[in-house]
């Protein structure tokens, strides 16, 4: 273990299962106490039992991010508490990922539950921390976009769309809160190897071949990423798009 966040607390949503794991890991590697969420309790107690294991400190909230501002409200007060007071982090990446469909073909339904999940409690949470971290005049909130936030693709434009918002919501927030001391990314995977990605191993081929690296992320890849946007070596990155997709976003 090192010591790049020693002292510092994390808010890391999604944190139950795939990506959010292997982040939350890296930041509690890291030395930072990790409030991990997400509405799989089994998930939770997983992902804090498997920090604990490695000597990290973490703290599980169980919250559903679709279920509006109130349970937002609830989420970003418990995490408060269990932080001590203070957030330094927040990670925004919960989201649903939502199987490729013609657009005709996408329910209303989904519609809302993927801007529910995906966009507003991102920006319901952002709007609670945020400006805590700016009164204290330090904080790093970052943003998990993706590949497909940055350029079109048939089939999946609700879930293209929800991350291009996120995308737009680092740079608006990078403007609002960057001048009171809080940095706010986006980190932009391209296919990565969690248990659910790599069930699709047919999608993942024709992924693969238009990256520059010719493979996929590993989680520890975009979780590295996301703990050198979250810590001091990024002292004056604002605003920016780190990609983590074997240079597919270049070409
Ligand atoms: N994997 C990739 O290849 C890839 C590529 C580019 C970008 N990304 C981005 O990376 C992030 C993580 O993706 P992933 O692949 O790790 O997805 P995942 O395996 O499906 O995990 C999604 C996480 O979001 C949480 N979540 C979903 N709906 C929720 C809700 N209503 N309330 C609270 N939490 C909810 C889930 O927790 P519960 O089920 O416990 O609620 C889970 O922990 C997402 O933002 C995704 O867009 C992933």
């Amino acid at each position: 273990m090192t010591a790049r966040l020693q002292g510092r607390s994390a808010l890391v949503t999604g944190s139950t299962d795939g990506l959010g794991v292997a982040i939350a890991q890296a930041l509690a590697a890291e030395g930072a106490h990790v409030i991990v969420t997400g509405r799989n309790v089994e998930g939770g107690k997983r992902t804090v039992g498997s920090i604990e294991q490695a000597g990290g400190r973490a703290t599980f909230i169980a919250a559903d991010l679709g279920r509006g501002a109130a349970a937002i409200r609830e989420l970003a007060h418990a995490a408060g508490e269990a932080a001590g007071g203070d957030l330094d982090i927040l990670v925004n990446n919960a989201a649903l990922l939502i199987d490729p469909a013609p657009t005709a073909e996408v329910e209303e339904e989904l519609i809302d539950q993927a801007l529910r999940v995906n966009v507003k409690a991102a920006f319901l949470l952002t709007g609670l921390i945020a400006p805590e971290m700016a009164a204290r005049g330090s904080g790093s909130v970052i943003n998990m976009g993706s590949i497909n936030g940055l350029f079109g693709s048939a089939h999946s434009a609700l879930y293209s769309a929800t991350k291009a918002t996120v995308h737009s919501l680092t740079k608006s927030w990078a403007a609002e809160y960057g001048p009171a001391g809080v940095r706010v990314n986006t980190v932009a995977p391209g296919p990565t190897l969690t248990e659910k990605i790599s069930g699709i191993q047919d999608r993942l081929a024709s992924m693969i071949a238009a990256m520059p690296s010719r493979r996929a992320s590993t989680p520890a890849e975009v979780a590295a990423a996301v703990v050198f946007l979250a810590s001091d070596d990024a002292s004056n990155i604002h605003g920016a798009t780190l990609s983590v997709d074997g240079g597919r976003a270049a070409i």
